[in-house]
């Protein structure tokens, strides 16, 4: 099931619920491994990131088990030292594992994590972070290997709001001996969601959500059970789906609280966006109005992550946009596909692109390269006259429950084979 089959020119309809979050729930799950009692993550969304995550804590010793409700998982026999080697290699793709087993076992070998399509991905500012912790981290045959003989609080001030450094540090922070002040901290809502699941179980951090977290140490930590908060990133999809098409939705759960900077750009492009108890009612123009320009930053400000669904509207957009990308390095992989659907994209440079909008996209065949790409794709194909083929779709379940289940719900003619 790697490709998705879409006919476009529907307008999307109707009433979507927003799956959980995957880039809360992937640190939260990390954070399991800090108690030996049972965590109990309802609203666990069922993507393979989170399947990845969840076999490296068994291969660790931890017991899993699913219900309808979300995921049960007890650390109490974690097995520290001999890491398996699927949680080595694995790794790369669960860096906030590094904190959570530096915290629980004060030791980690792991795979040195390599980049990935859409940036180099680096992870000095997680290294020089926990180095002041009392961390110490050597290179053996291109395995890292990182030693804490006494995890100790510190004052550490992040030059960039990493989203997985501040995540690193918390998990980190909770275990260690006194307390960490975190001077620079992303702020992003993932950030509040791992902060409350702590705190549910006994943690006590203050600051979550702002740029100066304190985070006191060696506390005991306990059971917990924690709803994990929609996805603000899913939703952000499908609000630009049913803007992309002229459509008229209700995104059920949608977190709009997490969204003002997103929703406050749907406006611009012309959508009518109203909050309510239920979740984000989006009332789509007949044609996306293009906003001129659309910078990324961190939150507060407007996702990378929904990046390329911005673009894939702008491209049906009545004038032109500039799109600047600052976060990531390379993450306009989508744009050669999307020229080939018939859009006018011009690289401009390293970060900068200009979207001339047209009439139309035609379907055709493309291939997804990463997830967020892979999803605008799928929105390029609802919003194209005829037939679109997407393959490369594994990305695209990496953070997806079910996309195809989800837009077929709104009235979207789409099929997953
Ligand atoms: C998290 O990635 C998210 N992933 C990303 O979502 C998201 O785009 C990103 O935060 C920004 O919001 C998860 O939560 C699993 P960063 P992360 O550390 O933690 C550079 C998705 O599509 N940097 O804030 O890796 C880095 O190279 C994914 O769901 C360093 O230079 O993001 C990047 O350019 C994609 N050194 C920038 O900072 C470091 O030590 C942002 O990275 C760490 C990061």
């Amino acid at each position: 099931m790697n490709s998705i089959h879409i006919q476009g020119g529907v307008a999307l309809q109707g009433k979507v619920r927003i799956q959980g979050s995957k880039n809360a729930v992937l640190p939260i799950l990390a954070a399991t491994l800090l108690t030996k009692e049972t965590s109990y993550i309802r609203n666990c969304p069922r993507i393979a990131d989170v399947y990845k995550m969840v076999s490296l804590l068994k291969s660790l010793g931890c017991s899993v088990s699913w219900d309808e409700g979300g995921i049960r998982i007890n650390a109490e026999r974690v097995c520290c030292g001999d890491m398996p080697v699927e949680a080595v290699t694995g790794m790369r793709s669960s860096l906030c594992l590094l904190g959570a087993l530096i915290g629980r076992c004060g030791e980690v070998i792991m795979e040195h994590p390599g980049g990935c399509v859409i940036g180099e991905r680096p992870i000095d500012l997680h290294i020089q972070a926990l180095e002041q912790m009392g961390v110490v981290f050597r290179e053996e045959e291109g395995r890292m290997m990182a030693f804490a003989q006494n995890l100790h609080g510190a004052e550490i001030t992040l030059p960039f709001a990493s989203v997985g450094a501040t995540e690193n540090i918390i998990l980190a922070a909770v275990m260690a001996e006194g307390d960490t002040i975190v001077y620079g901290a992303a702020k992003e809502p993932e950030i509040e969601a791992l902060c409350s699941y702590l705190e549910c179980c006994g943690a006590n951090i203050d600051g979550a959500g702002s740029s100066v977290l304190r985070i006191r140490g060696g506390r005991p930590l306990y059971d917990a059970e924690y709803l994990v908060p929609a996805d603000r990133i899913v939703a952000g999809t499908y609000l630009f789906g049913c803007l992309g098409t002229g459509g008229n939705t209700l995104l059920e759960q949608a977190p709009w609280k997490d969204m003002k900077s997103v929703i406050r750009i749907a406006e611009q492009m012309g959508a009518q966006c109203t909050v309510a108890e239920e979740g984000l009612y989006v009332q789509a123009p007949e044609r996306p109005k293009s906003i001129g320009f659309l910078r990324t930053e961190p939150y507060p400000g407007f996702p990378t992550d929904l990046q390329s669904m911005a673009l894939a509207v702008q491209t049906l957009g009545d004038g032109d946009c500039v799109i600047e990308e600052t976060i990531f390095e390379n993450r306009f992989r989508v744009v050669e596909p999307l020229k080939k659907m018939g859009a006018d994209i011009e690289v401009q440079g390293a970060g900068r692109i200009l979207v001339r909008g047209r009439e139309t996209l035609r379907g055709t065949a493309v291939e997804a390269k990463e997830l967020r790409g892979g999803a605008a794709l799928v929105l390029a194909g609802l919003m194209a006259e005829g037939e679109t083929t997407i393959t490369g779709c594994q990305y695209i379940y990496r953070g997806y429950e079910n996309i195809c289940r989800d837009l077929r719900e709104l009235g979207a003619r789409i099929i997953s084979v």
